[in-house]
């Protein structure tokens, strides 16, 4: 597609959000709202894509080279309405000839398909600009479409400029459109900002352009969800939710079992293998794959992690780790990032692991904290034991060998190596490597003082005597 350029407008600040955050980089479905727009004119195979920044440019900013980084990004100094964000184009492609798409950062759910129907519609009736439209059973919020008695377009009217019959007009503008260059140039030259928000519209340049007896197409969607606008909280979670379940549904035809689709938050490219159970109140994010025949849930929070088939993950978090098959994990179990554990593991209550290899068949059952740790083969380790890994300067590495046992309330103070087969008394802190088949012992001895307590009692006795 060489003789098109796609601009996605993203200045505006989403004042409707009443937020902090800039409306772009509200999460949509677990991705910034500006990751859709983005991923849709790259898909489309679109040279030359541009975007419209302007409030909070420098923090969207990074979050854009995060997902392409050969769009290009034109300021928009201050916000003055959607035409005034194209005119900042304009000098950008002074050298170009040829469609212009425009996209808007804040419809996320729109697809490839129907942008490649309206640019194809464009560029076969070599009209001067298309514009999608919908039919919304509830329209407030939209520019509406005005058209004439033989039912052509004759202008867009937005929403706070509406006349009181105009209210009750139900197709509306989607704010996609395609345009030919030069034609919408001319028209950007001369809109106007005599209106009720005193903005220029981009809008307008389609009465501009018929004045000028130039000709606007359009196509109206089918399916009205794909051209949601996101404007306020209400939407963003409407639109969140649409995808949500969309994908829970594209997995239950893959055969998983979703308990509860509209309580499941599967994001984009995600794997579930068949057999597998989601319970209610999970989250999982994109890359993340799961195995067949597993149990996740309730309450599990999946971040980018690979898990094996017939694995049971309850009530935990697991963030960027790979686990084996027939494992358990939790409830509450915390696995931060850089984990691979093996086949037929456990980790059980309360136990926080951190960058730590653990072999086939090992027990973490309770309370404990692993870190910068490498577990060999059936390895049990007692509750409250902890991998104290940290120097205050350096991160030191704890090694336990197969079949070790680490009794419970352990402080392993690393670097140590637990031999295999070798054992450590419960309540120790171990700070010398154990040799294989060794026990370590590192507690004071057991004292008992006999009759202790009666004395104690006859020495108070006599105090309150005197
Ligand atoms: C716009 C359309 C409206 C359409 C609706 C569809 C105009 C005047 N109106 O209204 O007809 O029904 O989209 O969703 O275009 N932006 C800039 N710079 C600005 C102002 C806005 O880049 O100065 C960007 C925003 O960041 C946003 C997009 O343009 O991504 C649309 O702006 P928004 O204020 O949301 O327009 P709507 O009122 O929704
Ligand atoms: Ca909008």
């Amino acid at each position: 597609m060489k003789t098109i350029v796609s601009v996605i407008l993203a200045a505006g600040q989403g004042k409707r959000m009443k937020s902090t955050l800039p409306k772009v980089l509200h999460p949509v479905a677990g991705k910034p709202m500006i990751f859709y727009s983005l991923a849709l004119a790259k898909s489309l195979g679109i040279n030359k894509r541009i975007i419209v920044l302007g409030h909070q440019l420098e923090n969207i900013k990074e979050t854009v080279d995060s997902i392409d980084q050969e769009v290009h990004l034109v300021p928009q100094k201050n916000q003055l309405g959607t035409a005034q964000a194209m005119q900042e184009v304009v000098p950008y492609l002074t050298d170009f000839s040829g469609t212009i798409l425009i996209l808007s950062a804040d419809v996320p759910l729109l697809s490839a398909t129907t942008v490649k129907r309206i640019i194809d519609y464009h560029q076969k009736e070599r009209v001067a600009g298309t514009i999608l439209t919908a039919k919304l059973a509830n329209p407030a919020g939209y520019g509406r479409i005005i058209r004439d008695g033989v039912g052509k377009i004759a202008e867009i009217v937005e929403q706070a400029d509406l006349t009181e019959e105009q209210q009750n007009i139900d197709e509306i503008n989607s704010g996609i459109y395609c345009f030919h260059s030069k034609e919408l140039f001319q028209a950007l030259a001369l809109v106007k900002k005599n209106n009720r928000q005193k903005e220029y519209y981009l809008t307008d340049v389609i009465k501009i352009l018929l004045k000028k007896g130039y000709t606007i197409g359009s196509i109206t969607i089918d399916d009205p969800t794909e051209i949601i606008g996101i404007n306020d909280q209400k939407t963003l979670s409407q639109v969140s939710q649409i995808i949500y379940e969309r994908n829970a549904l594209r997995h239950m035809e893959e055969g998983v079992t979703i308990v509860s689709p509209g309580n499941s938050f599967i994001e984009e490219q995600v794997e579930i293998g068949k057999g597998t159970i989601i319970y209610p109140f999970t989250v999982i994010t994109s890359g993340s794959r799961i195995g067949q025949g597993c149990r996740i849930g309730p309450y599990a929070h999946i971040v980018e992690s690979n898990i094996g088939n017939e694995t049971v993950i309850f009530s935990s978090q697991v963030e960027k780790s790979r686990i084996g098959n027939n494992t358990v994990i939790g409830p509450f179990a915390h696995l931060r990032p850089d984990n691979i554990i093996g086949d037929k593991v456990k980790i059980g209550n309360y136990v926080e692991v951190k960058k730590t290899i653990i072999g086939q068949g090992t027990k973490v059952g309770h309370l404990a904290y692993l870190g910068d740790a490498i577990l060999g083969k059936k390895v049990n380790i007692g509750a409250g034991t902890i991998t104290c890994n940290f120097d205050g300067i350096r991160k030191n590495q704890t090694t336990v060998e197969d079949g070790a046992f680490i009794g419970t309330n352990n402080s392993l103070v690393a670097p140590v190596v637990i031999g295999k087969d070798a054992y450590t008394a419960a309540g120790s802190t171990i700070t010398e490597n154990v040799p294989a088949g060794s026990l370590g012992i590192a507690r004071a001895r057991q004292q008992n003082i006999i009759d202790w307590v009666a004395k104690k009692k006859k020495q108070h006795e006599e105090v309150d005597k005197k």
